[in-house]
């Protein structure tokens, strides 16, 4: 049987696809170019064009799972009912999706997937991680190295921040899982909560210069991204999750039972990957 990944090229699904590699898991890549690196098979396929929704079962009729990473669109359900309907005709027999740790089910864009999984009747994880600690290094990137400063709305909220390898670890252990556990939307986290402020500290110390956090209200956080170019709902869900860290979400997350704790920490990317904040 094999594991189709979608979002093959992003950060978790290259982080994943190593770990099913090295797991000996058949996989099969939907890739947009329909293209991956060798040694890897993949197959062209477009959230957006339904017309290539077959592919991945016209190249491998034997697809029992499905990992599900979508584009930054507010209305995922829109795309995904379509495919999951279909995929389940083909014989997939489980789902895993990422969303996020502020988002329960029915809430706005990932939530409404999340409440579609569990009603569905099928066996599903949705993973609920939360701030990645890659962020630093790509969406947060342009403001510290422009302006020394991180904008947020999250206040002196804390997250967990997580790393993309800790959420494919957690992505692998749900799809290789045999049996499904009773828990099917864990919260996965990083080792140690920080707030922003805190985080924009540790970084100025690795930096070795003065790098500022800039708390913004949820309305002004929300113009920020629709500012540059981010869908309105989808940044008004971003700036709804930052309002719920901003309330002590993850704090109160952290003690919930059955969490995915990761392990590697937000210092130890700032320290590996210096450079990227070089001006
Ligand atoms: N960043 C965070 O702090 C955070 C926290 C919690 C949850 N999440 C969730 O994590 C997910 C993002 O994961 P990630 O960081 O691994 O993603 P990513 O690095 O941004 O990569 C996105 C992937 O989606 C693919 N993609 C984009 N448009 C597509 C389309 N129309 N059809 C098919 N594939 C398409 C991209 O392929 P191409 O190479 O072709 O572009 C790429 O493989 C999102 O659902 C987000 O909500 C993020």
């Amino acid at each position: 049987m094999t594991i189709l990944v979608t979002g093959a090229t992003g950060r978790v699904g290259r982080c994943l696809i190593k770990r099913l590699h090295a797991a000996k898991q058949p996989i099969l890549l939907a890739t947009r170019s329909g293209s991956f690196d060798e040694p890897h098979k993949a197959v062209k396929f477009d959230w957006f064009d339904g017309k290539t929704y077959e592919a991945p079962f016209d190249v491998v009729s034997a697809i029992d799972k499905v990992f599900l990473i979508q584009p930054a669109v507010s209305d995922p359900l829109v795309y995904l009912k379509p495919f999951v309907e279909l995929a389940i005709t083909k014989g997939v027999k489980r789902f895993v999706y990422v969303s996020s740790s502020a988002l329960e089910a029915g809430d706005m864009v990932h939530g409404k997937v999340h409440e579609y999984l569990a009603r569905r009747g099928v066996d599903y994880y949705v993973l609920r991680p939360t701030t990645f600690t890659e962020n630093f290094g790509v969406a947060f990137r342009p403001t510290i190295n422009m302006f020394d400063s991180v904008f947020s709305a999250s206040g002196g909220g804390k997250s967990a921040f997580v790393s993309v390898e800790d959420v494919a670890q957690a992505a692998f252990t749900a799809l290789v899982a045999e049996k499904s556990p009773n828990l099917r939307d864990p919260i996965v986290v990083g080792p140690q909560l920080y707030s922003m402020d805190e985080a924009a500290e540790i970084l100025s110390n690795v930096l070795g210069r003065k790098i500022t956090h800039e708390d913004l209200s949820p309305e002004e956080y929300t113009q920020r991204l629709k500012n540059i170019g981010m869908e309105a709902k989808y940044a008004e869900m971003l700036a709804f999750i930052q309002s719920k860290y901003a309330n002590g979400s993850e704090e109160a997350a952290a003690k919930l039972p059955g969490i995915f704790v990761g392990t590697h920490s937000l210092v130890d990317y700032f320290q590996a990957n210096k450079d990227l904040w070089i001006k």
